[in-house]
């Protein structure tokens, strides 16, 4: 059976960047689970760690070495544990190399869902799991993101300081269809609905355009609800009525800030993963957890690493591995409802990678529950 499925399907090539504080002590828990799954499903894959992150910038002042991204485009996937450094100022590592993997390999979505798992405490009085899973595609490639602008007169007292949003046709249109095509295919049994998240009000050209593509989209999808918020508005809501939504679409900046919202009302950042994604034929995605690199916890073994595995099942989900994917999140579900004592650093009640060892356990008890379901029937 093994060797039958690794003969059809192709070795699934994986780039895996650790990178600084934490991320290397999440990253071996998501590889931990990912070879588990690998054996129970028998598809093939292997790994090639690169060590990009501030260690190597402080060392080499590189931050992403010539050829980096072409080698990196010759994977099918690229595994990012953390990026942050306390010695390396703020936006290096940010700038060059996880917006710059993301500008560079045309990662034009960004999906981030906001699902809360059973067992995990909201801060949401009275909300539950059922009210709690929702999708933000934020878009990844435009907006305040671009890095346009520029000082004039810095360090005087007449300094002026410019920071322009850029927006085009054909990235918000591609960021629409890709969303409209996922509300379609997630096929919410409560309604699909995709709601655009922005601030027609006064963002009147950028967010006009943004605005005019999605209602020109919407026709080719008359199955799908489309629906507006204003991004206030919308934090409003998903605090008050987080059940209101099913798939949210909205710009970069905007993105950002309501996606770490989205985490907090799922449990917070050792929960939340996003994948940065190009879908387009031949491109290379990457998938991260959602939390930084956490230097005070940083070879403690305190860390949660669930962000780490949620991404990686991400990671199977987007390269056609969905059945492995599921079982990852079953697993991860059965863990977080029935084993750990909090979604918080150092509050586990396990180290990083007893709750990593419990997953690959929940993945095998799965596994043998379900050969003995066929064998009973
Ligand atoms: C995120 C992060 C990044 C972003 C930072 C680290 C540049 O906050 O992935 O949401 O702003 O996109
Ligand atoms: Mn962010």
């Amino acid at each position: 059976m093994k060797e039958e499925n690794q003969s059809v399907s192709k070795t699934l090539r994986i780039a895996v960047i650790p990178g600084d504080g934490t991320g290397p002590e999440v990253t071996a828990e998501a590889l931990k689970v990912l070879k588990a799954v690998a054996e129970l499903e028998g598809f093939a894959y292997e790994t090639t760690t690169y060590d990009f992150g501030g260690e190597r910038y402080l060392r080499t002042g590189e931050v992403l070495p010539a050829g980096a991204i072409d080698e990196l485009r010759g994977h099918d996937a690229i595994f990012l544990g953390a990026v942050g450094h306390p010695q390396v100022p703020p936006g290096v590592l940010e700038k060059g190399l996880l917006l710059e993997l993301r500008f560079q390999l045309d990662q034009y979505i960004n999906l981030r869902p906001v699902k809360l798992y059973p067992g995990v405490p909201t801060p949401l009085a009275g909300k539950g799991p059922e009210d709690i899973d929702f999708v933000v595609v934020r878009e990844n490639t435009e907006d305040l993101y671009c890095g346009a602008g520029g000082f004039l007169k810095k360090g005087t007292a007449d300094e002026v300081a410019i920071q322009t949003a850029i927006y085009t046709r054909r990235g918000c249109e591609r960021c629409i269809r890709w969303a409209f095509e996922y509300t379609r295919r997630r096929n919410n049994p409560k309604g699909k609905k995709l709601t655009l998240v922005a601030k027609t009000n006064v963002l009147t050209y950028g967010h006009d355009l943004w605005w005019r593509t999605f209602q020109e989209v919407a026709r080719e999808f008359p199955d799908v609800k489309a629906d507006y918020n204003h991004v206030d508005a919308c934090c409003m809501w998903m605090v008050k009525s987080p059940e209101y939504y099913d798939v949210i679409v909205t710009t970069n900046m905007f993105g950002d800030i309501i996606t770490d919202l989205g985490a907090i009302l799922q449990g917070g950042l050792g929960v939340a993963a996003g994948a940065n994604l190009n879908p387009d034929p031949g491109g290379v995605s990457m998938f991260e957890p959602m939390g930084g690199s956490a230097p005070k916890y940083t070879g403690l073994g305190v860390i949660n690493p669930i962000a780490a595995i949620a991404a990686m099942a991400m990671l199977l989900e987007f390269s056609g591995q969905p059945h492995a994917a599921q079982r990852v999140t079953d697993a991860i579900q059965f863990v977080t409802g029935n084993k750990m004592k909090s979604q918080a650093a150092g509050q586990m009640g396990y180290s990083t990678s007893e709750v990593g060892d419990l997953v690959v356990e929940q993945l095998q008890q799965q596994a043998t529950r379900s050969a003995a379901e066929v064998a009973g029937t």
